[in-house]
């Protein structure tokens, strides 16, 4: 008997789920009316598949890793959870070209940046540039809450939110909505969480 065919390997880049080409409408992307929100970078995906289990909104999740948006997105589909839908995209890129403007309630990034080398500069997600794109595409009274486990992270994206004409910066003891996986880490760990919840004005 020949031994068993080992299986070839998951091609994720393949099978990776694409958002539209061109302008996107984020709104046409899940039915419903419900409030839109977005998680932003979420790999492996906790916090977006417990904020979509709470039926309270629809979810948004981009994430840039094909593995983490491939995996996601097919526990999204078999959770039944019809009221999010996970992509593969680089999120500066994909909500540059996302609208209209006001469309977004709410928007989650979670233990963004953790690069340190001056030369990954260039990858960092939470800069004036991005906060311009998410103060186009929250609503007035909207909200944008950012949480890091690094201090001095969490000090200069609240200097960029102070900075900001659209956003009013506060800081929180607690994630009122769904913890992510490395802030469940965190947490396990006994490490600080640096949280900042920036309505917009
Ligand atoms: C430190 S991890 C945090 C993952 C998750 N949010 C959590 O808290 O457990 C940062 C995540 O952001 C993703 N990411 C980095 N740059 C991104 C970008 N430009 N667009 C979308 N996701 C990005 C990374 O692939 C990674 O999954």
């Amino acid at each position: 008997m020949s031994p068993p065919e080992t299986p070839p390997p998951v091609r994720y880049m393949d099978r990776a789920p694409s958002p539209p080409d061109g302008p996107v409408d984020l709104p046409s992307l899940i039915d419903g009316d419900a409030p839109l929100e977005l998680d932003i970078g979420f790999g492996r995906g906790r916090s977006f598949i417990v904020r979509a289990r709470a039926r309270e909104s629809r979810v948004i999740g981009i994430e840039i890793k094909a593995k983490w948006s491939f995996l996601v997105e097919e526990r999204r589909i078999r959770e039944g959870l019809d009221n999010a839908r996970a992509f593969r995209a680089d999120a500066r890129e994909l909500l540059e070209r996302a609208g209209p403007d006001g469309c977004v309630r709410r928007a989650f990034v979670h233990f963004p940046d953790p690069w340190w080398k001056k030369r990954h500069t260039k990858r960092m997600v939470v800069t004036d540039t991005f906060l311009d794109t998410l103060a186009r595409l929250i609503g007035p009274g909207g909200e944008l809450y950012v949480q890091t486990d690094v201090e001095e992270r969490a000090d200069a994206y609240e200097a960029l939110m102070v900075e900001h004409p659209a956003f009013e910066p506060r800081r929180l003891d607690d994630n009122p909505w769904a913890k992510s996986n490395r802030e469940v880490r965190a947490d396990e760990d006994g490490l600080p969480v640096y949280r900042i919840l920036a309505g917009r004005l």
